[in-house]
Formats: structure tokens, C-alpha cells, sequence
């Protein structure tokens, strides 16, 4: 049997982040774990659409716990007073959902000097793990989850040059992105197992769901989606099975089940080979802690 959200229990009690919560797959997330009595902070760049977010759920759910805390995950000094003031306001932190992404946009750098797709998905959700490790860690229950991509498997890490200073390609570096975060999901869990400590790591992908993620695609591409696509209802729904199924162990990687994990019910998948290296995962470790200047479990 599939899993449903009507498996998850009552979260009442309970404190999210959801990052990028202000749309799509995010939003839909935010939406279901404050259904379940979760308090959500909804982690965005842009606290008009944050709130604009906010209003949405209480249209729906008039008793939800929702809060709205800026984070531009492009900018390490953004995600350090985030990390702050979530931290000063809240006690514990049971679930943290790295959602945030953005897809083949033109090149760009980040303020910190990072391609911006390694910027926003993977490095910024990296230092925000690190910083907010101590609150998770001292939650019973707690669990980070990493949202990679099919597109995992459009690139490996190229460490002789993660920035494509040298000729971007933007498949390519989303590919890499996706890449880098399914990897630090694995070896988060195994640092964390290692200590001893309770805090699982896992990992989950939406399929293909029809969101704003396409906005830099070709017209006629993005015009598809909606045909091929899931809904964001339907593709939040590894995102939530990684954060509340009870059968979840650490190091798990949750996606659709059917058409090649494109669409479908929730189940546990696998990924490629290369994610599953190790000493490249300590090697990115190292180098994300460089760039952060975060470091943890090292
Ligand atoms: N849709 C799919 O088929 C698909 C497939 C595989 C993986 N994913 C992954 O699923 C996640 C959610 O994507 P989605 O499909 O829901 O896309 P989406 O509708 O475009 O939502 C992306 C969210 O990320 C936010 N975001 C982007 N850059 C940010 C930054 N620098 N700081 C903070 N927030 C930022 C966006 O904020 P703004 O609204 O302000 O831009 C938005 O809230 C992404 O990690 C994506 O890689 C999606």
C-alpha cells in the first residue's frame, strides 16, 4: 500500500522550516504539515510573498501555526541571521525542509561568489543545516529533509571546477546542485549516525511536477509541464512521507513510484552509483565547509 498523508500522524507541538515555502512544492508542504497541527516557519526571500503564502493557509486552515522568517539562501549572511533569530524565538526544531531551488537560470554568481544554482540549492541549505544542528539535535524526533532531482544524474561534482568558471552549462550545474544536495543527505546521515545522534537525514524528489521551477525553460517546454507533470499537491508528497513516514529510517531517498519515478505515489527509491560515494562526500564535505565557513560533524 502507498503511503498517504492520512498515515502521517498528529504533529501538534511540533516546529517546521520549510525553505521556498511561498510556492509550489514548497507551499503545498507548508500547507499539509500545518494541517497536521505542525507550527511552519515559512523560510522565503520575499516576505510580501511569504505572507501572500501565509494567508493562503489560513484561508484553508484558519487555526494554522504559521509563521513568516526571511532567508535568501544566496547569501550566507541572509541564512546566518536566520539561523539567529529562528534559534533566539524557538526552543526546538523538529522537521527542516531544504525546498528551495532554483533551475537552469541564466549565469549568474551569488553574492558570496557562487554559481547561483550551487548558491541557492545546495551551499545556502548546507550552512543552514550546520547552524540549526544544535536545536535539531536537542528535538526528539528530529529530521532534516534534502530535496535532490532526477536531475541528480545529469552531473557529478566537478571539484576542479564547481563554479563553471569556465563555461557554464546550466543543465549541467542544476544537474551538480541536485547532485551535491542527495550527496550531503547520505553523508549527513552517516556524520550523524556516527555521533550517535538521533537527528535522521533524509533525502526525497518530487518527480516532475508542474511548478514555477520550468520559468527558465523554453516557452514550449514550460507549456508541457502541466500535461506531463504532477500536480505540486501530488509532488510534495515524498517531500512529506521523508518528514513523516514512520517506516522512514536515515539515509532513505523517497520519490514517485510510477513512470520512472516521474509521478506517483511516494515510495522509497535508489539512486545512482556515484551518489552513493563516499570518499567524494567527504571531499564535498570539506569543500562546503571551506566555502561556508559552517562547519559540523567534522
Ligand atoms: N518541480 C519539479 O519538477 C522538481 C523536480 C525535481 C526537484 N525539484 C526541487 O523541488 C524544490 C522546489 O521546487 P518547486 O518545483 O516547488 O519550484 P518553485 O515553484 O519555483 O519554488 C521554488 C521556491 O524556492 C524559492 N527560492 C529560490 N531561490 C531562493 C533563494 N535564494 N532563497 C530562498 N528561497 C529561494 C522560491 O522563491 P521565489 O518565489 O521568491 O523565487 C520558491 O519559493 C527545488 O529544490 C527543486 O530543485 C522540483
Amino acid at each position: 500500500m502507498s503511503w498517504t498523508i492520512d498515515q502521517a500522524g498528529k504533529q501538534d507541538g511540533r516546529v517546521a522550516i520549510v525553505t521556498g515555502a511561498n510556492i509550489g512544492l514548497g507551499l503545498n508542504t507548508a500547507l499539509q504539515l500545518a494541517g497536521k497541527g505542525c507550527r511552519v516557519v515559512l523560510a522565503c526571500r520575499n516576505l510580501d510573498k511569504a505572507a501572500a503564502a501565509k494567508a493562503e493557509i489560513l484561508q484553508q486552515l484558519p487555526k494554522a501555526k504559521v509563521e513568516c522568517l526571511q532567508l535568501d539562501l544566496g547569501s550566507l549572511k541572509s541564512v546566518r541571521a536566520f539561523a539567529e533569530k529562528f534559534s533566539a524565538k524557538h526552543k526546538r526544531l523538529d522537521l527542516l525542509i531544504n525546498n528551495a531551488g532554483i533551475m537552469m537560470p541564466p549565469y549568474s554568481l551569488s553574492e558570496d561568489g557562487f554559481e547561483s544554482q550551487l548558491a541557492a540549492n545546495y551551499l545556502g541549505h548546507f550552512a543552514l543545516t550546520g547552524l540549526l544542528l544544535p536545536l535539531l539535535e536537542q528535538t526528539p524526533g528530529s529530521r532534516v529533509v534534502s530535496l535532490s532531482s532526477l536531475a541528480h544524474n545529469w552531473s557529478g561534482m566537478r571539484f576542479d571546477d564547481l563554479q563553471f568558471s569556465k563555461g557554464y552549462n546550466k543543465r549541467k550545474a542544476y544537474g551538480q546542485s541536485k547532485f551535491a544536495c542527495l550527496m550531503f543527505a547520505y553523508e549527513l546521515n552517516r556524520r550523524l549516525q556516527k555521533t550517535g545522534s538521533k537527528t535522521l537525514s533524509v533525502a526525497a524528489h518530487p518527480g516532475v511536477s508542474a511548478t514555477n521551477l520550468a520559468q527558465h525553460f523554453p516557452r514550449i517546454l514550460s507549456a508541457f509541464m502541466p500535461v506531463f507533470g504532477q500536480s505540486a499537491a501530488d509532488g510534495a508528497l515524498p517531500t512529506l512521507y521523508a518528514a513523516l513516514g514512520e517506516d522512514i529510517q536515515g539515509g532513505d531517498y523517497c520519490g514517485p513510484k510510477n513512470l520512472q519515478q516521474m509521478r506517483g505515489a511516494p515510495v522509497k527509491v535508489g539512486s545512482n552509483r556515484a551518489s552513493r560515494d563516499e570518499a567524494a562526500a567527504k571531499k564535498l564535505w570539506t569543500v562546503s565547509e571551506e566555502l561556508t565557513g559552517v562547519s559540523f560533524l567534522s
